[in-house]
């Protein structure tokens, strides 16, 4: 986090530690969820190591514990609030998290899910619901997405959802996969929800490239 500004996420403006969406759960990793969130990795370690710059190479199941409690000791932790997302079953099958690291009254949302629960929604709607709740947290403006251009699948995302593209612009290359060009993707407080007036006609113009250069 840039200690030169004020931190957006404090544990005095943090979003719920659970939301419920009926059929997903999306919630703050506990202890018991190490052994899932290892296994997940494990078997999305190819979609992951190829986009992800935290996961250099395989993870450790120590390592995992290490992620897991610090995420149980703090909320939010370091400038992050991350959680597993769960079927009603319990089962995990992916993550998403707030980190306070891109500017003043603005949180970055990030996402993964689980190689075995893709094309199903799952990221797209957690997203959609975080962001609605993050935004109306004291402080916090905007949401954005950062990915690279490359990452079609990840910026589906955002775009799915109607979110703006702000820009694309170079970016230094920490995964495989990456491309050197990074998209920003933003959504704002007072933004008007997908299907209505200007949000809906901004989502065609990013989708045709229109005026944002794509
Ligand atoms: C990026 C990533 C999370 C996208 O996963 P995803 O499965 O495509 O995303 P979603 O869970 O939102 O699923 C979207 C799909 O479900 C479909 N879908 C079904 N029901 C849906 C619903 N209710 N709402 C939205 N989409 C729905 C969408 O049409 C879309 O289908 P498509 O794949 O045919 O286009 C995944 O590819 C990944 O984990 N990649 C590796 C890590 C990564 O790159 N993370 C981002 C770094 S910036």
């Amino acid at each position: 986090m840039d200690d030169a500004r004020p931190a957006v996420l404090t544990p005095d403006v943090a979003p719920p530690e659970r939301i419920d969406l009926g059929d997903l759960v999306i919630r703050r990793w506990e202890r018991d969820d190490t052994e899932a969130q290892f296994r997940a990795i494990e078997a999305s370690y190819a979609e992951l190591h190829t986009w992800m710059p935290w996961l250099p190479s395989r993870r450790t199941r120590e390592q995992q514990a290490e992620f897991i409690e610090a995420a149980v000791a703090s909320w939010p932790a370091d400038g992050n609030c991350n959680y597993g997302i769960f079927d009603s079953a319990g089962t995990l099958l992916g993550t998403v998290g707030l980190h306070d690291r891109v500017g003043p009254a603005t949180l970055e949302i990030g996402y993964w899910c689980h190689t075995g629960y893709t094309g199903r929604g799952v990221i797209t709607r957690s997203v959609a619901a975080l962001a609605e709740i993050v935004l109306v947290l004291p402080g916090v403006e905007r949401v954005e997405i950062h990915c690279d251009a490359a990452n079609v699948r990840s910026a589906a995302v955002p775009r799915r959802l109607g979110w703006r593209l702000e820009r694309t612009e170079p970016r230094e290359r920490h995964a495989p996969g990456e491309s050197g060009q990074g998209m920003v993707w933003a959504r704002e407080r007072g933004d008007l929800p997908v299907g209505s007036g200007d949000q809906s006609r901004r989502a065609a113009q990013d989708r045709t490239g229109g005026a944002t250069g794509l």
